[in-house]
């Protein structure tokens, strides 16, 4: 299936930022939409949204830390629309810290969203494209795996696993299926800084108000590489702030 409309689409950490803007941007384009966060207030405001434009889109409180609810994710997709043609796995957390601060629990946070849970979407939805014979895994890293910068080793350690993790995927995905990583730059939304270190999301924060791209930008990369051709796999996409260093 080429193009975005009739796509069926599962965007997880889609109750805010570039997950919430890229669900409504692909529902613009006729795409139908299963949202997962674990916030569902924030989701019931992104599902009306989208229905309030005519779209079509279905939430659902989802922790990708949890392998049934994304489990669970797949089938709601299959069971209302009948298949899944794309899963974005773009849930993540960004609570940097120095190492001496000893956040251990932010450091788990990080691996168990960023690593298990995309391990879990991939669990999740493969089988689904495999029957399918067609598929496509949209996961969202972030410039931090290209490049570390203090305090955020945590951060930029599970977010170059998700780049080698995608690149191993893609190289066993064979001619059916396309694996595309989107690693953002400095982007405004609010993860920026949240539950982070307080002196650096203050630091955070400030840079954002300078410098971020809209999340708009980082939905339209996605767009594009969803809306290619079968057969034409868009592998890697680096989308930052021109001011971003
Ligand atoms: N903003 C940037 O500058 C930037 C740059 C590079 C990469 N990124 C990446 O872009 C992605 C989206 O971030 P954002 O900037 O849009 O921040 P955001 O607005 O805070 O969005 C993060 C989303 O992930 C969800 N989430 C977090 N933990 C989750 C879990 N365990 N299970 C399910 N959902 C979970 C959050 O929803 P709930 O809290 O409702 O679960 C929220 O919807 C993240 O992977 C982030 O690392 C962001």
């Amino acid at each position: 299936m080429s193009g975005i409309s009739g796509k069926v689409i599962a965007i997880t950490g889609a109750s805010s930022g570039i997950g919430e803007t890229t669900a409504i941007h692909l529902a613009r384009k006729g795409a139908r939409l299963v949202v997962g966060a674990r916030r569902e207030d924030r989701l019931t405001d992104v599902v009306n949204h989208i229905t309030a434009e005519s779209g079509t889109a279905t939430g659902l409180v989802v922790d990708v830390t949890r392998r049934e609810d994304l489990q669970r994710m797949a089938d709601t997709a299959m069971d209302r629309y009948g298949r899944l043609d794309v899963l974005v796995s773009n849930a993540g957390t960004m609570a940097v810290s120095p190492f001496d601060d000893l956040r251990q629990d932010d450091w788990d946070a990080m691996v168990a969203t960023h690593i298990t849970g995309l391990l879990n979407g991939i669990g999740a939805a493969l089988p689904i494209f495999r029957r399918q014979r067609s598929g496509h895994f949209v996961n969202v890293a972030s410039t931090a795996a290209y490049v570390v910068k203090t305090p955020q080793a945590v951060y930029a350690a599970t977010k170059t696993a998700v780049k080698v993790l995608t690149e191993g995927l893609r190289q066993e995905s064979g001619p059916d299926l396309r694996v595309t990583l989107v690693s953002p730059g400095f982007t405004n939304t609010e993860g920026i800084g949240k539950g982070a270190d307080p002196e650096i999301a203050a630091a955070m924060t400030r840079q954002r108000d300078e410098i971020a791209m809209p999340p708009s930008a980082v939905a339209s990369a996605i767009s594009y590489a969803v809306e290619q051709p079968d057969g034409v796999d868009i592998s890697e996409i680096v989308v930052r702030p021109t001011a971003q260093a």
